[in-house]
């Protein structure tokens, strides 16, 4: 049996009685996910269960029903928590259910600053619903820590940032934001999507939560929706329980169970993404039909430095500059080992077109503003043979 301490990263357990701060993959593969009891049986079993029986009239083995708690899910609220190095986490059905419950903690005047530059269906939940319940939004360019202390107010509850950026792929200095937001009491909120807590351990720069699309790296196989908020305070953990069970978007059991089999993987391969990220990111630098290249592992990217005592790796996800709708359009009709499609962080790789997809709902001018164009394509490069992902590429971009 594992037991969990008040940092639940710092575990002990049976199976490792000597190792007091097990490392990543060892977390990956036993918090949470401890043999079941009753059979042994090495993974977590899927409780699919909609209640639980109860003794008598207030007496039950802490499961009442399963809106407000199921054991796979419980489960996986441990592992990831282990993780990213929180002290617990709560999942929801996707990761904009995720920002949306932690927006739920907000009040009509309460204000919120976040980067100019997030996936799109952030933007489009913070103008398009919140801002309809008297919220308000100040995007700024993140980039930069002086954007982000001028434009707290005494009304401002969270700081909310991606980095990298998607599509920009521009890097935020979290130790730097973490510190004004600590001297002006907000809190400060870091999707790390893009990196995972293999490669960012933002807990550790100083943000107070971490929101995840598990849909993405965590999940890693293209399989499942979902979202988790890693909290650093109590209060947090029990408002966003308490919005679990009040607004219902909880994860199912079954989805629950795949990112616990997905997360098992998630070191290796991370290892791999990164491996096959810098490898791609190259062959396009150096590409004569294409324009621009962005990824922070590239010693050109402008924030090069940071990325490298930030991040552990620089991950999977790079975009580039084809220079026009219609020739990305060329090559996105001809790729095929990199599938045109809407996600990013799965074993496969899949390419994407911002303007059109993921950065839509932004409108022409939203999208001029910040710098995405209508030439440029995202690549969550995945873990097949990279030769053969580089030969797709190079075969794709000769239809320009
Ligand atoms: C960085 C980032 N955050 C959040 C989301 C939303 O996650 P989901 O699609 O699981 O709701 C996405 C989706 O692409 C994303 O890329």
């Amino acid at each position: 049996m594992l037991k969990l301490t008040a940092r639940n990263w710092q575990l002990t357990t049976d199976l490792m009685p000597n190792t007091k701060h097990p490392g990543f993959s060892t977390r990956a593969i036993h918090v949470g996910q401890e043999p079941d009891a009753e059979t042994g049986a090495v993974t977590v079993p899927i409780y699919a269960t909609s209640t639980y029986v109860q003794q008598e009239i207030g007496k039950h083995k802490g499961y009442e029903y399963a809106r407000v708690s199921n054991p796979t899910r419980t489960r996986l609220e441990q592992n990831l928590a282990s993780l990213e190095g929180g002290v617990a986490s709560r999942v929801f059905a996707s990761g904009m259910a995720a920002i949306n419950a932690i927006c739920t903690m907000f009040k009509t005047g309460d204000h919120v600053v976040c980067g100019h530059n997030l996936y799109g269906g952030t933007p489009r939940l913070f103008n398009q619903v919140l801002a309809g319940y008297g919220i308000e939004f100040t995007y700024v360019d993140t980039t930069d820590v002086k954007n982000v202390e001028r434009a707290l107010r005494k009304q401002t509850r969270m700081v909310f940032v991606e980095t990298p950026t998607n599509p920009l792929m521009a890097l935020s200095d979290l130790r730097a934001i973490s510190q004004v937001c600590r001297r002006k009491k907000v809190d400060l909120v870091v999707d790390n999507t893009f990196m995972s807590p293999y490669f960012q351990q933002p807990i550790a720069l100083g943000a107070d939560m971490v929101v995840h699309s598990t849909t993405k790296f965590l999940n890693g196989h293209s399989d499942g929706l979902g979202g988790v908020v890693v909290c650093t305070r109590p209060e947090q953990v029990e408002q966003l329980g308490f919005v679990q069970k009040a607004a219902g978007a909880i994860l199912s059991p079954f989805e629950c169970w795949l990112v616990l089999r997905g997360v098992k993987t998630l070191a290796v391969r991370m290892e791999q993404h990164d491996r096959n990220g810098r490898r791609v990111a190259a062959f396009l630098a150096g590409h004569k039909k294409v324009k621009r290249v962005f990824y922070p592992g590239l010693p050109d990217h402008p924030q090069y430095e940071l990325a490298q005592h930030q991040m552990s790796g620089f991950g999977a996800m790079i975009s580039f500059e084809t220079g026009s709708l219609a020739n990305a359009n060329k090559m996105l009709r001809k790729v095929r080992v990199c599938s045109l499609g809407e996600s990013l962080g799965g074993v496969e790789t899949l390419t994407s077109h911002p303007a059109t997809m993921t950065h839509a709902a932004l409108g022409t001018k939203g999208r001029k503003e910040i710098g995405i164009t209508d030439g440029m394509v995202r690549i969550s490069v995945g873990i097949e043979n990279v030769e053969d992902i580089i030969a797709d590429l190079d075969q794709a971009l000769a239809a320009i």
